[in-house]
């Protein structure tokens, strides 16, 4: 939903007007005192300008009619004075303009100085080559976490993971699931490499991701996240993003797959059809297939799920679930679900609660502890449903 939907939803437009009243309120106000703040400023150069100019012609009428100074040198006297005072006058504005350009420059050199997580190889004409010159080792996909302790860096103070120690086997489903804010996607960004930990370690093939070249690592993953975002562009351009040097057999292959080719050819345009702002909006659903073609395409050892099916009916929840059990054949996978049904049959779900592994084991395990978090979510559940 766009904004102005949410606005309108929640008749909330007299809220909003008077609000962006009060920013252009204070926006006026804030010119209006620089303006005060420019006119003094040539109030007191105009005269200053003037009263100069006033004094000199007296002074050379003085002079002339002394004999002291001839007609000529008075009048290139009152030009030099005219130029020179014009030339003061402009100060003030070049003042203004340099502190603007030093704000402007500061900024980029802040962006210029930004320190990169990866060094990318970029060829003579600036492409990226990451996808041609990393064909680095393929992972098995082994995954643990040693004791690991996690804060976001913008929030010193609060600790989000609090020790968690986690083994997913090659090719395991692990589910994460647990109240809001437990940490389940914190989980799956600190195995993207998106932060660093000081506390713990997290390992993948028994080596440490953040020994590993970020890039090497990053093309043993894919997420497939819950709000997929696609680019402007084609279908077909989306789903290469996976793998950006697939053919055409590929992409239609992969399409297939994420149960996604059947909406594609109803598309006049077919892979060509352009999506986003200026194209054919797609649906959540018809949006999470492209996201798994494309991740399909990527083939990747460890795939990373951030709530996949939670926002779709039922009769699309049913493809896109067909699709991701497809995906996840043969891959580590971890899931993070809210709703529990759909992760009865992994390999074996963690409890995720206040930054803690509060219980972990198979649906038969953790149902059996009679009043275990699982066991209250899933009762919670049934009544809701
Ligand atoms: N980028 C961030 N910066 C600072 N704090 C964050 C950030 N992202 C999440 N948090 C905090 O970390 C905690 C865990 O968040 P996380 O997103 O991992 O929860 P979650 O288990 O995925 O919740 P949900 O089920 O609602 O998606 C929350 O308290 C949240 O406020
Ligand atoms: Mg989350």
């Amino acid at each position: 939903m766009t904004t102005i939907q949410v606005v309108k939803a929640f008749t909330n437009e007299l809220f909003e007007a008077l609000r962006y009243g009060k920013a252009v309120d204070s926006t006026v106000a804030v010119s209006l005192s620089f303006a005060r703040g420019r006119a003094l400023f040539t109030v007191f150069i105009v005269s200053v300008l003037f009263g100069g100019l006033f004094f000199v012609i007296w002074m050379g009428a003085w002079l002339l009619s002394k004999g002291d100074m001839d007609a000529g040198q008075l009048v290139s006297f009152v030009v030099y004075t005219a130029v020179i005072g014009g030339a003061i006058a402009g100060l003030g504005n070049f003042y203004t303009e340099l502190v603007g350009a030093i704000g402007a420059t500061e900024r980029i050199r802040e962006i210029l100085e930004e320190k990169s997580e990866v060094s990318m190889p970029v060829s003579s004409d600036g492409l990226m080559l990451s996808h041609a010159i990393y064909s680095g080792k393929r992972l098995e996909g082994r995954i643990e976490f040693k004791d690991v302790h996690f804060n976001y860096p913008t929030r010193e103070d609060v600790k989000v993971l609090k020790g968690i120690n986690l083994i997913v086997g090659a090719g395991e489903k692990v589910a994460l699931v647990g109240p809001s804010g437990a940490g389940k996607s914190t989980v799956i960004q600190l195995l993207l490499k998106f932060y660093g930990i000081k506390e713990g370690d997290v390992t993948v093939d028994g080596q440490s991701i953040y020994a590993m070249n970020t890039t090497d690592y990053r093309q043993n993953i894919a997420l497939v996240p819950q709000e997929v975002l696609l680019f402007g562009g084609t279908i077909r351009e989306n789903i290469l993003y996976g793998k950006p040097d697939a053919d055409e057999s590929e992409i239609l292959e992969a399409a297939r797959q994420a149960n996604a080719l059947e909406f594609i050819e109803r598309f006049p345009d077919g892979l060509d059809t352009v999506v986003g702002e200026r194209g054919v909006k797609l649906s959540g659903g018809q949006r999470q297939r492209i996201a798994i073609a494309r991740a399909i395409l990527k083939d990747p050892a460890i795939l990373l799920l951030d709530e996949a099916t939670s926002s779709l009916d039922a009769e699309s929840e049913k493809v896109v679930q067909e699709a991701l059990d497809k995906l996840m054949e043969g891959r580590t996978s971890i899931i993070i679900a809210h709703r529990l049904a759909t992760v009865r049959n992994v390999d074996k779900i963690c409890v995720l609660d206040g930054g803690q592994i509060v219980e972990s084991g198979t649906h038969e395990e953790l149902s059996t502890l009679a009043d275990g978090l699982y066991n209250s979510l899933s009762k919670l559940q049934f009544q809701h449903a």
